[in-house]
């Protein structure tokens, strides 16, 4: 009997028939993430129940040697998630309880495999909301969140998912457990292990279990859109917001011209400019959170009035319901649709926020030297320095070379000392570069990490490195 029948074998008989999906029984869906990374069919997929079971299937595949790709929603971007040939893909989906919420200590314990709506909707159960949010809110799951370390909307006022985790649960590639699930804040006792799992990619261990941070749900939100005249103009506007609303603005997304003309076509939808603005230099989404809607609203209106008046703002349009307030963060979140719409070379950079506006000038003008007819789109978590770039690869004409475009960029991004991801991780995708954002000696110390954690590298091997 070969190796994998015979791990195959001892699979099933572990975790039972049903956990383990092989041959033609895998559907498509877990060959692939968002990414344009080839799709491989892994060997097997595993849908463990409990940590035990994550825990005896860690090690019967690392003393077969067989490789393990741990996988969440299979939203990300990177290709962290896409099995390698030979490789068994570990999904956690049916470890999505979630298991308590501590209204007094203002927590919640669940499963990795809980979705991040789930999450949303448990704790506005209890009049609490979660720190992060992203489009992808309906797959994507807390573990692979966790594993990422997931950024969004939220981030410009509650931080990234590293700032959400109170404890975790993680399980090691020789499968030990490490029950790290402890609900405090406040906890200096020696190296906060848990951190290194963050942002790992799956790579050092297998998130199970986590205790996630909450925040009171607030009583009132308004959201409007702006048309902004340069990116000064939206800096401006986001720090006087953040006075007049400390604490509360919650999401500030900046849309550059190409990416809301775009996405108003896509949507077929008019501008939602009174003064019939299609093409702003910059538009940006606002979130303001507070205890009193009518107040809040007043005082969003005025300050939007103040920024009218002294030029930061070219127009704005305040959401009067909760549907207006959707309809105007479709425009945002066109970006589920760009692989319908075009060929996506994605980008994912930060860089200091005083720098992004020049950043996309000379993005443009490069590109525009290098491909006269390229179609780009420019976007982003401003509020947070996250820029988002989407070069579409049709627009560039027959045989491009995806690398030419990245070096490009990634050339320009040096110059000013940015980071090549911000929030969607380096995964398959972005290893090639990851030279630029780290030196040699950060690269070795993080190998050093994986040998000590992962010595056999059965876990997510090939991704980051
Ligand atoms: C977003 O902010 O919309 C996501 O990170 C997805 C993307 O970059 O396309
Ligand atoms: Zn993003």
């Amino acid at each position: 009997m070969n190796t994998a029948h015979s791990l195959l074998t001892a699979l099933t008989q572990a975790l039972g028939a049903d956990a383990v999906l092989s041959g033609n029984a895998i559907p498509d869906r877990y060959a692939h993430d968002w990414s344009p990374s080839e799709p491989v069919t892994p060997l097997a997929v595993l849908r463990p129940g409990s940590t035990a079971e994550v825990a005896r299937a860690l090690q019967l595949c690392s003393e077969a040697g067989v490789a393990v790709i741990p996988q969440g929603g299979l939203t990300g971007m990177v290709g962290a998630a896409v099995p390698s040939p030979g490789a068994v893909a570990l999904s956690l989906e049916r470890m999505n309880a979630i298991e308590s919420v501590d209204v007094a200590s203002a927590t919640m314990t669940v499963q990795a495999g809980a979705t991040l709506q789930q999450v949303q909707e448990a704790a506005a159960k209890h009049h609490f909301c979660f720190g992060v949010d992203l489009g992808a809110r309906g797959s994507c799951q807390i573990g692979g969140m966790l594993a990422t370390n997931a950024g969004g909307n939220g981030v410009v006022q509650f931080g990234m998912m590293r700032e959400q985790a109170l404890g975790l649960e993680v399980v090691l590639a020789d499968s030990t457990v490490l029950p790290m699930l402890r609900p405090m804040l406040k906890n200096n006792t020696g190296y906060d292990l848990k951190q290194l799992f963050i942002g790992a990619e799956g790579t050092l261990g297998i998130v199970t279990r986590a205790v996630l941070r909450l925040h009171p749900l607030p009583r009132a939100r308004v959201t409007a859109m702006v048309a902004l005249p340069d990116y000064d103009g939206g800096l401006r506007l986001l720090r006087e917001l953040q006075a007049a609303f400390p604490g509360g603005v919650a999401a500030f997304e900046v849309m550059w011209e190409e990416f809301f003309a775009l996405s108003l076509s896509w949507l077929k939808r008019q501008t939602p400019f009174d003064s019939g603005q299609t093409h702003p230099p910059l538009a940006a989404l606002i979130d303001v959170v507070g205890g009193q809607q009518a107040a809040l609203e007043e005082a969003m209106q005025m300050a939007l009035a103040n920024a009218m008046e002294c030029g930061a703002v070219t127009d704005a349009v305040l959401a009067q319901s909760s549907s207006q307030a959707r309809n105007l963060w479709q425009i945002r979140e066109t970006t589920g649709e760009f692989p319908v719409h075009l060929q996506p070379i994605n980008f994912d950079v930060s860089l200091p926020i005083l720098r992004i506006g020049h950043f996309v000038q000379t993005c443009r003008e490069a590109l525009s030297a290098r491909w006269r007819t390229h179609r780009t789109v420019f976007f982003g978590h401003i509020g947070d320095g996250n820029l988002h770039l989407t070069v579409d690869a049709r627009s560039l004409g027959p045989d491009v070379d995806e690398v030419e475009v990245e070096s490009l960029i990634y050339r320009l991004l040096q110059a000013e000392d940015g980071s090549i991801s911000a929030e969607h991780g380096i995964g398959l995708l972005k290893k090639q570069f990851l030279h630029l954002s780290r030196t040699s000696t950060e690269l070795a110390l993080m190998r050093a990490l994986k040998n000590v954690l992962d010595p056999r590298g059965t876990l997510n091997p090939g991704k980051i490195f």
